[in-house]
C-alpha cells in the first residue's frame, strides 16, 4: 500500500471545478452559509467557460415576443426528443430568473438602445413552437459572454466567503462501502502535498472531455476528470455517444468562431460560392441547429464542394457586415480569425470546419443535480452525497443535441439548482461523515502506480492514438464498420494504460504525471462514447448512423448507460423522463406541442 501523508479538511460542501457551473454552485452554497470549498486544477477565471463566446439563452423577450414554452419546445426539438421533459421545463422556466440574477451580480451584458440586455439569434431558437421566425433569445456580452460571467461569479463567491483551493488536482472520490460520497482526495500541484477533503456533499463540475478528440474547441484541460472519477466509483455515464461538432471551428487550429457570427448575419458558402444551407434547411438556413449544419458542411466537402487547395473545409462570410457591427458585437472572433487563420474578417471569409465542441452525455443526474445510481429496480436511485452540474453532468436537458447558448444557461440554472436542493438535503448542523480510509488508500495506490509507471508507452503517444481513433471512428457520420472498428481500437488503446511510462517521479508541478492522470480520466469517457455509439442502432441528434439513418422512437427513445469494472464496459438503458414538472392546467406546456415528430429546420 502506498503511504502518503495528507492534510485533512472538512467542509459542508465541496465543489470540484470552477467553471460557470462550479462557480454558480459555489456561490449558491456559500450564500446560504454552508462552509464551501471550491477545488480547481486551474485558476478559476482560466476555466474553460472563459472561452464561451456567443451568449446565454433565456426568453427575456427584449428584442421581440418570446416565452419559456417556446424555449422549451426548441430545446425538446434540438434534443431530438431524447431530453428529460422535467429538466427541459426547469431550464426554460428558470432561465430568465438565472440571467437577471447574473445581471444583478454584475455581469456586464451588452445593451440595447433602451438599456435592456442585448439578445441575438442563435441556431434552433425560434418563435411560435418552430412555426415562426428565428427569435433573438441569446443574451450576450459582445462575444465574450463566458468571460464576463466567470469573472463576476468568482468575485461574488469570494465576497460570500467561499474558500478556493487552486491548482489542486482531484484524484478520486471517497466512497463509503454502501455508496455514499464522503469527499475527495487531492494532490496540490504547487508543493506536491496530499489532501483529504471530507464533506456532506460533493458537487462535480469538472466540465467535458473534448480532449478525447484530436480537434476540439475545448481547452486542453477538458479531460473528463469527473467522468473518470465516477467510472472508478462504479457509477455509470449516460448518453456518451452524443458528441457535438460545432460547425465553425477555425480550419487547422480548431479555435471557436461563435455561432453568434451567423446570428449577426454571417453565412456559409461552398467552393461554388453557393449558400448551401438554403438547400438543406430552407426556413432557418445557417441558423438550423448545430448537428444539422455540421452534417451539411461535411456532405458538401464529401461531395467535392469544399474550399481550399485540398477542398476540405468551408467558408464563413462576415465581410458583408458593417465593420462597426463586427467591432461592437464580434470583436473577439475578429481577433481569433486574424491570429489563427490570418484573415481580416472585414474583407475575407474565415476557413472553418465542424470541430468537437461539447459532450451532451455525462454523469446522469436529476434536474436538481443529484447523481443517479440506477438499479434494475429503480432508474432514479440517488447516489447520496454526490451532485454533478454543467457539462460534466447529464440532467438530461440537451438529449442528443444541444442548442447553442443552452450551455451557459445550463451551467447557471443547474449550478443554482444544486444549491437550492442542498438547502433541503444538507444538514448544516450535522457532523461531516468520517471518511472511509480504505477508499482514501485506494486513491493513493492508484496515484502511486502511475507515478512510478515504467512501461514502454509514452503518455503523449497514447493520448494521440486515442484522439486519432475517436476523431476517425466516432465522427460526424458513423457506420457499423467504423464504430465496431473504433470500439475494438479503443479497447486496445485503453488497455495500454497498463504499459504507460512516467519519467518524472517528483511531486511538485509534475506535469508528466498530471497529464497521465488526465489521460486515465479521458480513457473511460472515450471508451463509453464509442461503446454506446456502436450499440445505438438509429440516427438521432449528433449520432448520425449511416447504416441506420432514421430515428427510431419505438426502440431507442431511451438513455444509454455505460458502467466500468476492471476495464470492462457494461451497457444498460433507462427510459427518458416523459412527464413535465407542471400539467397544462397548472400553467405547464401543452404536451401535444412537444410530441415527437420529424425534425426539420
Ligand atoms: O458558438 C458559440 O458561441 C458557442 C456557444 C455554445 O456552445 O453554447
Amino acid at each position: 500500500m502506498a503511504a502518503y501523508d495528507f492534510e485533512r479538511h472538512e467542509y459542508d460542501v465541496i465543489v470540484v471545478g470552477a467553471g460557470g457551473a462550479g462557480l454558480r454552485a459555489t456561490l449558491g452554497m456559500a450564500e446560504q452559509g454552508f462552509r464551501t470549498a471550491c477545488i480547481t486544477k486551474v485558476f478559476p477565471t482560466r476555466s474553460h467557460t472563459v472561452a464561451a463566446q456567443g451568449g446565454i439563452a433565456a426568453s427575456l423577450g427584449n428584442m421581440g415576443p418570446d416565452n419559456w414554452q417556446w424555449h422549451m419546445y426548441d430545446t425538446v426539438k434540438g434534443s431530438d426528443w431524447l431530453g428529460d421533459t422535467d429538466a427541459m421545463e426547469y431550464l426554460a422556466r428558470e432561465a430568465p430568473k438565472a440571467v437577471y440574477e447574473l445581471e444583478h451580480y454584475g455581469v456586464p451584458f451588452s445593451r440595447t438602445e433602451a438599456g435592456k440586455i442585448y439578445q441575438r439569434p442563435f441556431g434552433g431558437h425560434t418563435t411560435e413552437f418552430g412555426e415562426g421566425p428565428p427569435v433573438q433569445r441569446t443574451c450576450a456580452a459582445a462575444d465574450r459572454t463566458g468571460h464576463a460571467i466567470l469573472h463576476t461569479l468568482y468575485g461574488q463567491s469570494l465576497k460570500n466567503n467561499a474558500e478556493f483551493f487552486i491548482e489542486y488536482f482531484a484524484l478520486d472520490l471517497v466512497m463509503s462501502d454502501d455508496g455514499q460520497c464522503q469527499g475527495v482526495v487531492c494532490w496540490k500541484l504547487e508543493d506536491g502535498s496530499m489532501h483529504l477533503f471530507s464533506s456532506k456533499m460533493v458537487v462535480l463540475a469538472t466540465g467535458g472531455y473534448g480532449r478525447a478528440y484530436f480537434s476540439a474547441t475545448s481547452a486542453h484541460t477538458c479531460t473528463g476528470d469527473g467522468g473518470g472519477m465516477i467510472a472508478r466509483a462504479g457509477l455509470p455515464l449516460q448518453d456518451m455517444e452524443f458528441v457535438q461538432f460545432h460547425p465553425t471551428g477555425i480550419y487547422g487550429s480548431g479555435c471557436l468562431i461563435t455561432e453568434g457570427a451567423r446570428g449577426e448575419g454571417g453565412y456559409l458558402t461552398n467552393s461554388e460560392g453557393e449558400r448551401f444551407m438554403e438547400r438543406y434547411a430552407p426556413t432557418y438556413k445557417d441558423l438550423a441547429s448545430r448537428d444539422v449544419v455540421s452534417r451539411c458542411m461535411t456532405l458538401e466537402i464529401r461531395e467535392g464542394r469544399g474550399v481550399g487547395t485540398e477542398g476540405d473545409h468551408i467558408h464563413l462570410h462576415l465581410n458583408h457586415l458593417p465593420p462597426e457591427t463586427l467591432a461592437e458585437r464580434l470583436p473577439g472572433i475578429s481577433e481569433s480569425a486574424r491570429i489563427f487563420a490570418g484573415v481580416d474578417v472585414t474583407r475575407e471569409p474565415i476557413p472553418v470546419l465542424p470541430t468537437v465542441h461539447y459532450n451532451m452525455g455525462g454523469i446522469p443526474t436529476n434536474y436538481w443535480g443529484e447523481v443517479l445510481a440506477p438499479t434494475d429496480e429503480d432508474d432514479h436511485a440517488i447516489a447520496p452525497g454526490l451532485m454533478a452540474v454543467g457539462e460534466a453532468g447529464c440532467a438530461s436537458v440537451h438529449g442528443a443535441n444541444r442548442l447553442g447558448s443552452n450551455s451557459l444557461i445550463d451551467l447557471v440554472v443547474f449550478g443554482r439548482a444544486a444549491a437550492i436542493r442542498a438547502s433541503s438535503v444538507v444538514d448544516l448542523e450535522a457532523p461531516v461523515p468520517p471518511p472511509n480510509l480504505a477508499s482514501v488508500d485506494a486513491a493513493f495506490d492508484r496515484f502511486d502506480k502511475f507515478r512510478h509507471a515504467k512501461g514502454p508507452v509514452a503518455t503523449a503517444e497514447l493520448r494521440l492514438e486515442m484522439q486519432k481513433t475517436m476523431q476517425a471512428d466516432a465522427a460526424v457520420f458513423r457506420t457499423n464498420e467504423t464504430l465496431q472498428q473504433g470500439q475494438e481500437k479503443m479497447e486496445a488503446v485503453a488497455a495500454k494504460l497498463e504499459d504507460i511510462d512516467v519519467s518524472d517521479r517528483s511531486l511538485v508541478w509534475n506535469s508528466d504525471l498530471m497529464e497521465t492522470l488526465e489521460l486515465s480520466n479521458l480513457m473511460p469517457n472515450a471508451l463509453a462514447t464509442i461503446t454506446a455509439a456502436a450499440n445505438r442502432k438509429e440516427s438521432r441528434g449528433a449520432h448520425a448512423h449511416e447504416d441506420c439513418p432514421d430515428r427510431d422512437d419505438e426502440n431507442w427513445r431511451k438513455h444509454s448507460l455505460v458502467w466500468f469494472s476492471e476495464a470492462q464496459t457494461r451497457l444498460g438503458y433507462r427510459d427518458i423522463v416523459r412527464e413535465p414538472l407542471t400539467s397544462q392546467s397548472e400553467g405547464g406546456i401543452d404536451l401535444e406541442k412537444i410530441a415527437p415528430k420529424a425534425r426539420v429546420y
